[in-house]
């Protein structure tokens, strides 16, 4: 199978990592990950990971509940550090190289975001994940995907979520929501539908960075959608095609 994408940048929400349980991180899901994750790099893939923290901490919830923001968002920051972590450790058992590089430094654990140093990791081959965010309140783990997607100047960003793709309505609503294969980002926007916060999505718009939305839960997706041509997930451009 010929690769479609050189360099890709795989967003995972830290919620998903939940599983079945209430809190916390799922070994099963770990490992899915882990498997899925190893096929592609197998395949000669470059691959960079952001995770959320959502299935320890966020934010904006906490805000909700009275806490201080910024306070909340630090926190969140620290949750994907945790997630990170799992994940890398999870790689490592299947026997690949990773890095993780923390957008708040905390050298003891992880290196500083340098991009340079990111890019050249890539390039040797190893798994590189970012932690921390963007290191800045008030911005999202998918903002801090998109960021470093385009700066690492990745060919495509794969949100891998627990839904089949985009759908014109909610599916678990609407037994007849239609899911897309191919989307245009002005229609998402128009029809507002919910792939990624503003800011994010504006970073890919500016950049014409492609995105992928998937459903990572299941076994052989990640790879399809990076090494096939089948119509998994829905892919958002950026001009008509
Ligand atoms: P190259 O020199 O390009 O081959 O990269 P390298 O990552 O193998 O070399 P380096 O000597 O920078 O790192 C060796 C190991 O130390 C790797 O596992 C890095 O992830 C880790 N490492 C490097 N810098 C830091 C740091 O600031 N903090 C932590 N915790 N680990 C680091």
């Amino acid at each position: 199978m010929a690769n479609q994408y050189k360099r890709i940048l795989l967003k995972l929400s830290g919620e998903a990592l939940l599983g079945e349980q209430g809190h916390g991180i799922d070994g099963d899901i770990l490992n899915l990950y882990a498997n899925e994750i190893k096929a592609i790099h197998d395949e000669g893939i470059e691959v960079s990971i952001v995770i959320g923290g959502g299935n320890i901490f966020r934010g904006v919830k906490g805000a909700t509940e009275g806490m201080d923001r910024v306070q909340g968002d630090y926190m969140g920051m620290l949750a994907t550090m945790i997630n990170s972590m799992a994940l890398q450790d999870a790689m490592e058992r299947k026997g690949a190289q990773t890095r993780l590089m923390s957008a708040i430094r905390m050298e003891e654990i992880a290196e500083p975001y340098i991009r340079r140093k990111a890019v050249r990791h890539l390039e040797k081959g190893r798994i590189v994940m970012f932690g921390a965010g963007t290191g800045n309140p008030y911005f999202t783990t998918d903002t801090a995907a998109s960021l470093r997607a385009i700066e690492i100047e990745c060919d495509v960003i794969l949100k891998g979520t627990r839904v089949d793709g985009i759908y014109d309505s909610d599916p678990e609503k609407n037994p007849d929501a239609k899911r897309y294969s191919t989307i245009t980002g002005d229609e998402v926007l128009d029809k507002r539908l919910d792939v990624m916060d503003l800011t994010a999505f504006t970073l890919c718009r500016e950049n014409k960075t492609p995105i992928i939305v998937f459903n990572m839960n299941v076994p052989q997706n990640l790879k399809k959608v990076v090494c096939s041509t089948e119509d998994v997930g829905t892919r958002v451009v950026w001009d008509e095609e």
